[in-house]
């Protein structure tokens, strides 16, 4: 019943990817997942419609509302699942604020460019923010490495520059053009393309996810 939000204040850093393809790997460890689609633009959504897959079953649109609302909406989520996800939009906004006052780990995906690390910066004050009000140790805050190009420097030296902001950094997900192929067929990675270095990198990842969100 683990509540696990993305967020970024970066558009296009690959929130929604890592949250569709996570719930892939926990559906596959055999939990039951819910992801909640908090983001108004509906993308998770627009790849749940696109096939029939896993994602068509377990996502869900997030309407606008009120705070009360998104906690009624995972509260009701939690009850069905093992793990509920949810994708925020990008930008600081409040409904990525309170999804954060009832998350129990929050996501927090980074390019590897040095200009992705001041928006990053932001996005976990807000997360910081959220566990000072919540007077908790949650949410718990660690970065995930994304759209990495592997054997660049910047893909090197990313992991160290994120280890100074003072998180733990999940194993990071390349740069991999199957990912974006996935979305078109509605499909999760591991539908699309099993046994690719994408989906071996989303499975480590969602082990890592899953041995944190049991804590
Ligand atoms: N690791 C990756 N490798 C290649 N393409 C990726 C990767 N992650 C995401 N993409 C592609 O980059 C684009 C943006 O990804 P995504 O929608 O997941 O980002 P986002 O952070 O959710 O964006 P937004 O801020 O608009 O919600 C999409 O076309 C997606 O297919
Ligand atoms: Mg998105």
């Amino acid at each position: 019943m683990a509540v696990i939000v993305i967020a970024g204040r970066k558009g296009g850093i690959g929130k929604s990817t890592i949250a569709g393809n996570l719930a892939g790997e926990f559906a596959a460890m055999g939990q039951t997942v819910a992801a909640l689609d908090a983001d108004p633009q509906h993308s998770l959504a627009a790849w749940a419609e696109q096939g029939e897959g896993i994602l068509s079953q377990c996502v869900e649109k997030v309407a606008r509302g009120t705070a009360s609302a998104l906690h009624a909406k995972v509260r009701a989520a939690q009850d069905k699942a093992d793990t509920v996800l949810v994708d925020t939009p990008p930008g600081i906004q409040e409904i990525t604020y309170q999804a954060m006052m009832v998350a129990d780990l929050v996501l927090l995906p980074c390019g590897p460019s040095p200009l992705d690390l001041f928006p990053l910066k932001e996005a976990m004050g807000l997360a910081l923010k959220a566990r000072a009000e919540r007077r908790s140790k949650k949410p718990r805050i660690r970065f995930v490495p994304s759209k990495v190009l592997k054997n660049t420097n910047l893909g090197r030296g990313l992991s160290s520059s994120l280890e100074e902001l003072g998180k733990k950094v999940l194993p990071g997900i390349g740069q991999r053009i199957v990912l974006a192929e996935a979305v078109g067929s509605g499909l999760t990675v591991r539908e699309f393309a099993p046994g690719s270095v994408a989906q071996e990198e989303f499975e480590e990842l969602a082990k890592a996810v899953a041995k944190i969100a049991r804590r």
